[in-house]
Parts: C-alpha cells; structure tokens; sequence
C-alpha cells in the first residue's frame, strides 16, 4: 500500500505541472521570470526529474522567455535565500521568506473553500540544520498543498520562550487557516525554549518522520480544525533511551491535541511530563510507545482531559511504566495494548461519570506489589456500559467490571467474595450461575444476595456442589 500511495503521489505532481504548463497565462509566467525566486524554481524543477535533461530548455526560456517549460512544480530552497546550513548565522528571515514565497506562490484553484491551492509547492531544507530566533509564523494564511521538509531547525538562545518553531496558527477568512500542509522529515531542537509545532485551526495537516526535542512547552500542539496526523515521529524533552537519571524533572508535553479528529499512529514519545495530552473529542491513538516520564514520577502517558463526551480510542499502544488517566469518561476505548512496569489506567472523577469505557484485551505487567491494573480517584454514581475484561495480567491485581469464581462446599449456601477483583464497590447488576453436584437427589437452589460484592448462593438441602458464579458490574441490560 505505501508503495502505491507513493506511486500515486508522484503521479499527481505530474498532472499539476502539465496543467499548470498549459494554462498558465504567459504574462504571469513572464513576470514570474523576474521574480527572486525564479533560479531556485528552475532548481526545483531539475532536482524533481532529475533523470531528465531539462538544462537546455531551462537556459532557453530564461534567455529568450521562449516556449513555455513545465513551470508549475515548485520548490523553494531555503540555502538559496540565504539561509546559513551550518546552523552558525541565524537564518529566520532566510527560511521565512522562502515560505512566504511558498505561501504567495501560484495557486490554482481551491481545496476547501477560501483555501488556496498551492499543488504542492515545497520548501526544502536542503539538509540543512538553521538556527532560528522567531516563530517561524506563517505569515499568509487561507492556503493548502504546501510542504516543509528535508532538515533541521534549532531555536536561538534568545527564542521566545512562548513560541512554536514552525507556527500555522495565522487566522484566516475562511473557515480554516490552512490545509494539507505537509511538515515531513525534520529534526526540530526547541533549545528548551518554547515548543516544536503549533498548528491552529487547520484541515488535515501531516506531520510525518519528525524528530521533536528539547521542547520546553509543547512538542507539538494542535488546537481547533480537525484531522491533524501525527505518524511515524520521535518526542522527547530530553534525549534519552530511558533510565534517565534526570527522569524526575522532565516536564512539558510531548503532544497536545485540543481539537477534534486528529490521529497520532507509530509515535514514540521518551521524555516529557506528559506524553499525549488529549482535550478534543474523536482523536485516535494507535502504536504510540510511551516511555516519557514514570508514574512513580509524577508523569502521565496519556491524559484524556475532557469530562464528559470523549470519544477518544487509544489502541495497539505501549504505555511503558506511564499509564492514561481519564476524567469523567464517557465513550473512551483502551484495547490491545501493552502495559509494563506496573503502569494502569486511571479513572478520575469530576462529576462522577463513567459511561461506554471499554478497557479490554490488553497486557499488564508489573513488580508483584498488588498495583491495580485499573484504579479510580474520587467517587462514580453515575455508572452504565463499562466493560473492563480479558486483561491479562501478571504481576499486578486484576480489576475488572466481570468476576469469575467457582466455590466447593456442602452448602446449604456458597459464597463468592469478588470485593478483589470487581472494579466498583458494593455494585453487581447480574449474576449467572451453574450449579454442579453429584448428589442423588435435586436440591431447589437460587441466588439469595449480592450485597458488598459478594454473590450467595443458597440451596434447600446440605449436599456436595461446586457453583460456579459470574458476575458483572458494566452491563447496561434492557
Ligand atoms: C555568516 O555570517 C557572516 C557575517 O555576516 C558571513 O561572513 C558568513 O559568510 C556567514 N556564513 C554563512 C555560512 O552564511
Ligand atoms: C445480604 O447481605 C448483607 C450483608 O452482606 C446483609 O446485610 C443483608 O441483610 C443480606 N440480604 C439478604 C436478603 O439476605
């Protein structure tokens, strides 16, 4: 499938440039030639065919402005305004400017309404790592189809300690600021000033093999808009493997999605106070390794901080001695995913309610000091469709919302304490049994009580059974 997407991807670059080749009116062209940015499109044009020799046709056109060359695709080198590779000189004004040029640059149509479309103009970083002072705030909003790629980016001593290194947070017209920016391959190093990447209020914005460190903030921040995608990158504070002996002040937070839609997959996050910071609704988090910052810490893998309405799924992770900690959950999935070094999920309490969470199929393991797999801060009355099963758990205490028990006796009553391992105190909404004896005779037997999570069962006569009881505690039943 990546195979295709690529295939498919260089397919349309193809398209835009002959489109733009043959509908281009010549008078913009023409102006286009004495335009700064001219050489650099030429360059972009050769480094984006390069098997192609297309020299001739290039000197040409400069020359004699005569037949039309394939003009559309775009690419703005950022050493080719200036900007100083070596990271010794600063180079925000430089790498600025070639996005500005990105951001004016020819459009052609629209994406969604009011947003521009540049056809995937890109500004390349030449493989360079710049030292930049200021937000690199993009400065025209109300476009899409962009990319920034291919490099480094460091803040200066002086960099605002509030700002974002790559900023989309520029207000529009439309209903969107931005959309299908692409930011792809960059090492950003926010020199514990500010944080990574702040994108606001935009539309399906990629952020893809990022490596985002040194934030003092936030790594990457996306507030509003909806279906940012953050894959297959590398956040942390600091840079370590793990076992850090600095481990207690890492602080920050590695991702923040406040706003709706948006998807984290194939993310490892190695040092932060805070791993995902989650306040939007419908967000999808999938193969995120999270080794940030221990529980025994103060840390939090994933914090979904929105009582109420949550949506969220967290699946195919790895909470690494950090766990999630949820508020208020309603409609909140954790499944298939692995939990080590005693790290569980946390359910706190705002209003008291806890509706449609599903935490199961996962793997817990722990120290053997009786951590519970699932714990809950402050109180729940307001309970219903909580399924809480099928962990399998080693090293750490089972909680869950359906207890299982078998009870040998002679009767006339069997009782199963499940206060252990049921999650919510003195609440069982049903119960089944099955009673077994070899007993000649048969004995009436019925479930007498379920108080304080305690299932009684009770016979008419003393003979030898076993019963086996489940009960459960999450069930909505009609
Ligand atoms: C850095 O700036 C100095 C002084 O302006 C200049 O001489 C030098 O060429 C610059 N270096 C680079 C790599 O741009
Ligand atoms: C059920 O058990 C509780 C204590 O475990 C007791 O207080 C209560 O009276 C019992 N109810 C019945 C119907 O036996």
């Amino acid at each position: 499938m990546g195979a295709s997407i690529i295939a498919m991807f260089f397919f349309t670059v193809v398209v835009v440039v002959h489109v733009y080749a043959s509908e281009r009116p010549d008078d913009m062209y023409r102006e286009s030639l004495h335009r700064d940015s001219h050489l650099h499109r030429m360059y972009g044009i050769r480094n984006a065919f390069p098997k192609r020799d297309s020299s001739s046709v290039e000197m040409r056109s400069v020359q004699e402005a005569g037949p039309l060359p394939p003009s559309g695709a775009i690419v703005y080198h950022v050493t080719s305004y200036g900007a100083d590779p070596t990271g010794q000189n600063d180079s925000t004004d430089a790498v600025l400017k070639a996005i500005t040029d990105a951001l004016n640059g020819p459009a052609k149509g629209a994406l969604f309404e009011g947003i521009a479309n540049l056809g995937g103009a890109r500004v390349n970083l030449d493989g360079g790592n710049y030292l930049i002072s200021r937000p690199l705030l993009f400065p025209v909003s109300g476009r899409g189809n962009l990319a920034i790629h291919g490099g480094s980016l460091t803040a200066s001593n002086d960099f605002p300690a509030d700002g974002f290194l790559i900023d989309l947070s520029s207000s529009s017209n439309s209903a969107y600021n931005y959309e299908f920016t692409t930011l792809r391959d960059l090492y950003l190093d926010s020199n514990y000033r500010g944080g990574g990447i702040r994108v606001k209020n935009s539309l399906r914005t990629t952020i893809d093999n990022c490596y985002i460190t040194h934030f003092a903030t936030t790594g990457i921040l996306a507030e509003g808009g909806h279906e940012t995608v953050i894959r297959g990158s590398y956040l942390g504070q600091r840079i370590t493997a793990g076992g850090d002996p600095g481990e207690r002040s890492f602080s920050g937070t590695a991702i923040a999605l406040a706003g709706n839609d948006n998807v984290v997959s194939d993310v490892v996050i190695f040092s932060a106070q805070t791993g995902i910071l989650i306040s939007g609704q419908a967000n999808l988090i999938s193969g995120v390794h999270c080794y940030n910052k221990a529980t025994g810490f103060g840390g939090v893998g994933i914090y979904v901080r929105l009582p109420g309405l949550a949506q969220t799924r967290i699946v195919d992770s790895y909470l690494d001695y950090t766990g999630i900690v949820a508020e208020d959950p309603v409609q909140l999935t954790v499944a298939n995913t692995f939990f080590l070094g005693d790290a569980f999920v946390l359910f706190k309490s705002v209003k008291g309610v806890m509706s449609g969470v599903t935490v199961v199929d996962n793997m817990f393991a722990g120290s053997g000091k009786g951590i519970e797999i699932v714990q809950m801060e402050g109180k729940f009355d307001q309970v219903d469709q909580v399924a809480i099963e099928r962990n399998a758990v080693r090293g750490m205490a089972v909680k869950t919302t359906v207890a299982r028990a078998s009870v040998d006796g002679e009767g006339p009553s069997w009782t199963a304490d499940l206060k252990a391992a049921l999650l919510f105190p003195n609440s069982i909404k049903q119960v089944q049994y099955t009673f077994v004896t070899d007993a000649a005779s048969y004995p009436s037997h019925f479930l007498r009580n379920v108080s304080d999570n305690k299932v009684v069962i009770q016979a008419d006569a003393t003979v030898k059974a076993r019963v086996y009881i489940t009960a459960d505690q999450g069930g909505s039943y009609l």
